[in-house]
């Protein structure tokens, strides 16, 4: 009987405290990153607008939320399955910690690991909102889809929405009408999207968005220098140097030679690969004319 009622008191203190537990490593990131990233934002991208596109965005809600104070629609499209989950706050498993400390630690979630823990999206969008103080959360399934989740909350002021798609944007199973019903975006935001946007077998997205958005607030993963520097007025914050470790190169070094010109400042965020490694960037384009492909 007493060891009964030992093993209930445990059990009580085990799931009250998973349900709090904001995962390995998010005392840290708030200390070091969290501001950085508010002030980043307000500084520059306050005039960006009401929907953020973020491709290639996975289940990664902190940065967008962090760094546009003014979005009202952030639309995220990943490989990633999302199942609908109707509780607030979450407590996650040990796949799922393991896989956002990896987004505290090094700004990004890995693509192989969340695959391997076969995570739900849903679960660590919600835990995010959670370590963000986001309130009023509501959760649905978008209509006519599979693995599509919109979630409603209140966050700094505002209400907002969250939209995930599982969708897979290269050549083979990109749906363009699927895109153009998102639309349209004030700003796409790449960031570890893998050199996707870099590959030819992803050129339909890539012609996709360059005709179709304005603005974009990428690291080196997104859209290639060449692509834009002709069509977009350029502001590069932090320094590019090179692609951190990995496969298959993404070198840029017309990008390289613009970046050493202007000789910036660095900058004292991590977002995106080979963070403290190599030299942050960020670059925001902005449409100059129409049609520059
Ligand atoms: C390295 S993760 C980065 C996620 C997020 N941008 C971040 O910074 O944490 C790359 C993301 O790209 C997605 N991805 C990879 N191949 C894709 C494809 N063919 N179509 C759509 N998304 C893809 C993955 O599912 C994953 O969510």
């Amino acid at each position: 009987m007493k060891m009964k009622k030992i093993v209930l008191i445990a059990y009580i203190v085990v799931v009250s405290i998973s349900s709090v537990f904001a995962g390995p490593l998010f005392d840290k990131f708030r200390e070091k990153q969290q501001q950085e990233l508010i002030d980043f934002g307000n500084e520059h991208l306050q005039h960006v607008g009401g929907h953020v596109f973020y491709p290639f965005g996975g289940p990664d809600v902190t940065y967008p939320l962090l760094m546009f104070p003014n979005f009202k629609v952030l639309t995220l499209v990943g490989l990633e399955s999302a199942k609908l989950i109707k509780n607030y706050p979450v407590s996650l498993d040990n796949g799922s910690l393991s896989n956002l400390s990896s987004l505290y630690k090094r700004s990004f979630f890995i693509t192989d690991q969340m695959a391997s823990k076969a995570i739900n999206v849903t679960a660590l969008i919600l835990k995010q909102l959670e370590n963000l103080g986001a309130s009023d959360v509501s959760i649905s399934e978008i209509k006519d889809r599979q693995n599509a989740i919109e979630i409603k909350f209140f966050y700094n002021g505002k209400n907002r929405i969250i939209r995930y798609y599982k969708a897979g944007l290269d050549n083979k199973q990109i749906n363009i009408k699927f895109l153009e019903s998102l639309e349209p975006f004030d700003v796409v935001l790449f960031k570890a999207a893998s050199y996707l946007p870099h590959q030819k077998s992803f050129s339909k997205f890539r012609k996709f968005v360059l005709n179709n958005c304005d603005t974009f607030v990428q690291d080196s993963t997104g859209i290639p220098y060449e692509y834009l520097k002709k069509g977009f007025d350029l502001n590069l914050h932090g320094k590019y140097l090179m692609p951190y470790k990995f496969p298959g190169g993404f070198e840029q070094v017309s990008f390289r030679k613009y970046s050493e010109k202007l000789n910036n400042e660095t900058l004292n965020i991590c977002f995106g690969y080979g963070c403290k490694k190599v030299p942050t960037n960020i670059l925001i384009a902005t449409r100059k004319e129409q049609n520059i492909l």
